[in-house]
């Protein structure tokens, strides 16, 4: 559907905004996504063999690589106009929380503050013997995609490091997921944004909204079917249309050459 005036309304009326983001809202800065039909990583790699605490048991080579390796793609990645659109949204409307299911910090470099991340981070690993974090360095070796690459040792216990990531079995962090489920109970409208939906408990946020009285607002490039009368979709990149509807909604910032000025 078209931004209507409508839902601009909603917007303007909104006095607490819940952002919900998933990998597709870095598709546009050149991360892959992990569903897209060809370009997803789970349509070239399996999870199973990567994302898991038993793979990393059976080769933490292999597991340390990949996500080097996704890690040298984030760090070289640029936020694009749909982050930025989102960290200016926040300065219009009274309280604003953003909660992401992406491990990128593609957000924060936009200007986002206190984004919740519900699937932890690329770039806070920890021991994976005994959890303590572990400080990287900015300029990882260079490991090709699939290559793989020992991880470093723990300074405390001499374990192995893992990525500080939520893994396929793995419990989410409990007061980020927490702090998601509170803001998607209290708001009144949520916009989620390049996210197929389908990995839980993550997934059941748009639908917590929804049931405690928000208008939610979907964008995506694939079409969304949606009955409810407060569930909207705007079908479309979410480089594209999170600038339009930074534009309808009118104010202080603009958008120049396709970053946004105060
Ligand atoms: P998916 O790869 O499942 O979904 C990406 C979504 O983004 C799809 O619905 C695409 O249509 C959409 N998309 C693609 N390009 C877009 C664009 N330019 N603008 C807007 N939307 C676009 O990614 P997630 O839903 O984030 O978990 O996946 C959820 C979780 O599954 C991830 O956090 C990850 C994965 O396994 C963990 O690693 C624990």
């Amino acid at each position: 559907m078209p931004i209507t005036d409508a839902l601009l309304d909603s917007f303007r009326n909104a006095r607490h905004v819940v952002v919900f983001t998933g990998a597709g809202v870095s598709a546009e800065s050149g991360i892959p996504t992990f569903r897209d039909a060809l370009t997803g990583l789970w349509e070239r790699f399996d999870p199973a063999e990567l994302a898991t605490p038993d793979a990393f048991r059976r080769d933490p080579a292999l597991v340390w690589g990949w996500y080097e390796w996704r890690r040298m793609k984030v760090l070289q990645a640029q936020p694009n106009p749909a982050h930025l659109a989102i960290a200016a949204l926040a300065e219009r409307v009274p309280k604003l929380t953003l909660v992401t299911q992406n491990v990128d910090d593609l957000h924060e470099r936009a200007g986002s503050r206190d984004v919740i991340h519900l699937h932890g981070s690329l770039h806070a690993p920890r021991c994976f013997a005994c959890a303590r974090p572990h400080t990287l360095t900015e300029t990882p070796e260079e490991p090709a995609e699939g290559r793989r690459l020992e991880p470093p040792r723990c300074q405390h216990c001499n374990g192995l490091v893992r990525p500080g990531v939520v893994w396929f079995g793995e419990m989410l962090p409990e007061a980020a997921l927490q702090a998601a489920f509170d803001a998607a109970g209290a708001c009144d409208l949520l916009l989620s944004i390049g996210t197929s939906g389908v990995v839980q408990p993550a997934a059941s946020i748009p639908r917590v909204a929804l049931q405690a009285g928000a208008v939610v607002v979907h964008v995506n490039p694939q079409p969304a079917g949606h009955d409810g009368r407060r569930e909207f979709s705007l079908t479309g990149a979410a480089g594209g249309v999170l600038p339009d509807l930074l534009r309808m909604l009118g104010g202080r910032h603009g958008i120049i050459d396709g970053s946004f000025r105060p």
